[in-house]
């Protein structure tokens, strides 16, 4: 029996714990929050903080039993993934390829050099940086810290925003303290998915994400869910997955996982805003598509992981369904009662809901994708109807806040 270990035992990764489980590969998991969903599920549990470096190698040091792989989904923790597969000698990426993935400073800056578009940016240390940026590439801009995830920190600059604040929020949210400046890009949102293996690179999911909240009005950059299939004709996707393609080969990302954000312009162009070593959360690896194409890269990169042959034919998509995903944004306050939710689940399409606020529970102020309290999302045959299967449910249920 092989024996993967898993990196987190949140909402995210209890996919993978079960999946490897039904594949009988035994998990060692790791999270530093012993109450963790996927705690439970796991063979062995331990609470070990998934992005402490330190104690996760020496763990698989001193760790008796073979381990054969290591993985994680959605947290962006490639540097610790590697760091434990390069003591164990299974497959990962090169620990210094996974470290720049989790700088968006040094991330940009070897895509430019690979000749990969990707807005005007810059390291921004104090006010008069970011002024300058401002003055050079014009308004709207976008600030953000160069090492964290769900888009804390991120504020979208125009004429009217306070720029100290702004530096402020993102330094806050720097666990470096370093922030990066882009110009920001109008035109359709994506998000793209695929695997390297054995040097072909699969594109195996392909999102429009929603960015309807997002005017000109708006702050923060809060994603409200996504559709699949993309809108976009052929000879556009391909140009997207080219792009993917060559981002992706520029880091030296030479096998497995990359999650890539990137933005068609108005301007036609294909810009990359990052890719990150490591396989999607928000239910896009293990339900959107798998539910719609028939892929299952949490299945193929569990094999990868320990070292499995894979069928290249498991790539190939089997089916061509549509999913579409909607998240609530009610007002902040306390949650004091939430009706509807068994009427929506009984509506045509509805694949899932998933709500992780309670009566009581405080709903924050929707800043950035953690804030988010809950989603639905529907699969039918056609994008127009899961669309609007999706609207629906989201509008059926009520959240009663004071
Ligand atoms: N320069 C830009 N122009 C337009 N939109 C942008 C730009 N930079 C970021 N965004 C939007 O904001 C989102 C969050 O930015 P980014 O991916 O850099 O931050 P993050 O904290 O890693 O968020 P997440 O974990 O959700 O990917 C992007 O996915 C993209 O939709
Ligand atoms: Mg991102």
């Amino acid at each position: 029996m092989k024996t993967i270990l898993i990196l987190g035992a949140g909402k995210e990764q209890v996919n993978a714990i079960d999946r490897a489980k039904e594949k009988g590969i035994r998990t060692v998991v790791f999270d530093m929050n012993p109450e963790a969903d996927g705690a439970s599920h796991a063979d062995e549990f331990y609470p070990v903080s998934t992005r402490d470096v330190e104690a996760i190698t020496s763990f698989v040091q001193e760790y008796k039993k073979k381990i054969d792989g290591v993985m994680t989904i959605a947290s962006d923790i490639p540097h610790c993934v590697s760091a434990a597969a390069e003591i164990l000698r299974v497959p990962h990426i090169p620990r210094a390829v996974a470290e720049v993935c989790v700088n968006k400073l040094e991330m940009k800056e070897v895509l430019q050099k690979g000749g990969v578009n990707v807005p005007a940016f810059v390291e921004v240390s104090s006010l008069e940086d970011l002024t300058a940026f401002i003055d050079r590439v014009g308004y709207p801009v976008v600030l953000k810290p160069i090492d964290n995830s769900g888009a804390r920190g991120i504020s979208r600059l125009t004429e009217r925003s306070d720029l100290k604040e702004a530096l402020a929020y993102a330094q806050k949210h720097a666990f470096s303290g370093r922030c990066i400046a882009e110009k920001y890009i109008d035109g359709l949102q994506i998000s793209t998915e695929g695997l390297m293996y054995k040097d072909t690179f699969y594109c195996t999911g392909f999102a429009d994400r929603n960015y309807v909240r997002v005017t000109d009005e708006s702050t923060h950059l809060v994603e409200d869910g996504g559709d699949i299939p993309t809108v976009l004709p052929d000879d556009k996707k391909r140009l997207v997955e080219e792009h993917f393609e060559k981002a992706v080969r520029a880091l030296g990302i030479d096998w497995g996982p990359a999650k890539c954000d990137l933005i068609l312009g108005t301007d036609g162009k294909v810009y990359i805003i990052e890719i990150a070593a490591r396989l999607s959360g928000g239910n896009f690896c293990y339900d959107k598509v798998p539910w719609s194409t028939g892929v299952d890269i949490v299945d193929i990169l569990i094999d990868m992981a320990v070292g499995n042959d894979v069928d290249p034919q498991r790539f190939v998509p089997t089916k061509h369904m549509a999913t579409s995903q909607r998240y609530f944004f009610p007002p902040p306050g306390t949650v004091t009662d939430i009706l509807g939710v068994d009427e929506a689940l009984k509506l045509p399409h509805i694949k899932k809901i998933d709500i992780w606020v309670k009566k009581g529970d405080i709903v924050p102020p929707a800043i950035n994708h953690p804030s988010r309290i809950g989603y639905v999302i529907a699969l039918t045959d056609t994008l127009d109807e899961a669309v609007s299967a999706a609207e629906k449910a989201v509008n059926t249920i009520r959240f009663v806040i004071s």
